[in-house]
């Protein structure tokens, strides 16, 4: 594969920057932070930015029944084996204004750096706005992806619920997306490869001083509920040993997913609770019923199943052992994913030649692109991450380092376009 050996690429970091500003004008909480939940007006509103830009990039629009947005680039061999490229553009509640949004507004960037520089792909290369990346909504990440690689099918992903009892189908079509959601997953074929640029949300390039890091594998991340039902009552006049307090055994197992993943030996086991709710909720009741979150990823897979499976047998215990009634709830249980070997070798010479610091590593958190790898080679660009902050309002990455991402997206999608 080779690049076009006369093209100068070049990225207008200042305008990068004030497009991801402006993005994050479209928040439905106040700034710094960003909030931009799937299907929202503000959602809608960010959409219509991206498409604007991507009209802009000379990319002629393609939006699926799922709300994934593509901007296409044709190339002169047509449709088949197309170079993907996106991330996402939604964002958690009080998010920082980078995750997923520099692999878009990055893509469209690196397409009209390679305009300017005047490549003429051979292969299509597309812009992809996934649906959803984030678990916010629906309870479940990637809904875009996982529906367009086959991981869930048009009924799973339809037929999810948000906590107000509106289903993805219906969401969707009051967002304008209808059509059938049978008509999204991608065929065989359809990418050669996928490459996702994204900041890094952790601390590993800062600290060594590095501009680009070249992902080898995503970590594998599984998540359930957990649900104890116990008997509440009045806070003054339940005695002790009458109590099923349903919160009690829910905060031990909080501890005790930490211990477990502190004491696991690797650096790569996490287990997070980002989720309580408790009913009734009041200070002078017993908790009659309480919904726990847990998130738990490990690079390895075996290690994390073996954590989620101790946590589920304490529940049982704990369950038991308290008179309560028991729930678990299975939402997802993903394998790792690898880059591919060669994408991994394009990205580093990509790095070499633009001059730019790089180093191997492993993605801890996931992103649509370990969905994507089941269709087509996978490969991954992160950029730096000021002090390892993300899902943060204070997440930052500079301009330039988010220029010097783009640059090297740019020269790979040239070489993969020019095949
Ligand atoms: C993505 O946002 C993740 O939670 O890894
Ligand atoms: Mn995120
Ligand atoms: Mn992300």
């Amino acid at each position: 594969m080779h690049l076009p050996s006369d093209l100068l690429i070049q990225v207008d970091a200042a305008r990068l920057q004030c497009e991801i500003d402006e993005l994050a004008t479209c928040s439905s909480t106040p700034g710094p932070g960003v909030t931009r939940i799937l299907f929202t007006p503000t959602d809608l509103a960010g959409r219509a930015y991206v498409k604007q830009l991507m009209t802009d990039a000379g990319l002629s629009i393609h939006e699926d029944p799922a709300g994934n947005i593509v901007g296409r680039w044709n190339g002169s061999l047509g449709e088949h084996d197309r170079v993907g490229t996106g991330s996402h553009c939604d964002a958690i509640p009080h998010a920082g204004r980078y995750d997923g949004t520099v692999g878009v507004l990055g893509g469209i960037a690196a397409v009209r750096a390679l305009r300017a520089a005047g490549l003429v792909p051979k292969r299509s290369i597309d812009i992809i706005m996934f649906t959803s990346e984030e678990p916010t909504r629906f309870g479940i990440g990637c809904s875009g992806s996982r529906l367009l690689s086959g991981t869930m099918t048009p009924l799973q992903v339809a037929q999810l619920v948000d906590e107000q009892g509106i289903s993805f189908d219906q969401a969707r079509q009051t967002a304008g997306y209808s059509g059938r959601l049978e008509d999204v997953p991608l065929s065989p074929g359809e990418y050669g490869f996928f490459v996702e640029l994204h900041v890094e949300q952790g601390p590993v390039l800062e600290r060594e001083a590095l501009q680009i890091g070249v992902v080898t594998a995503i970590a594998a991340p599984a998540s359930f509920m957990v649900t104890f039902k116990g008997k509440g009552g009045h806070a003054g006049t339940v005695l002790m040993p009458d109590r099923h307090d349903a919160l009690v055994p829910a905060a031990e197992l909080i501890c005790h997913a930490e211990m477990l993943a502190r004491s696991s030996g690797s650096d790569d086991t996490v287990a997070t609770v980002g989720k309580l709710e408790v009913h009734p909720g009041a200070i002078n009741s017993i908790p009659r019923s309480v919904t726990i979150s847990f998130d738990v990823r490990d690079t390895n897979r075996i290690i994390r199943d073996q954590m989620v499976a101790e946590l589920k047998a304490m529940a049982r215990a704990l369950a038991e052992e308290r008179g309560l009634e028991l729930q678990i709830e299975e939402i997802n249980a993903d394998p790792p994913e690898a880059a591919q070997d060669h994408l991994i070798a394009t990205i580093e010479a990509a790095c070499e030649s633009l001059d730019l610091r790089h180093r191997r590593m492993v993605s801890r958190a996931y992103h649509d692109a370990l969905f994507m790898a089941r269709i087509a080679p996978m490969g991954m660009i992160f950029v730096p991450s000021r002090d390892g902050i993300s899902h943060r309002p204070d997440e930052f990455t500079s301009a330039q380092e988010m220029a010097n991402g783009v640059r090297v997206l740019a020269e790979v999608l040239a070489r993969l376009a020019s095949r």
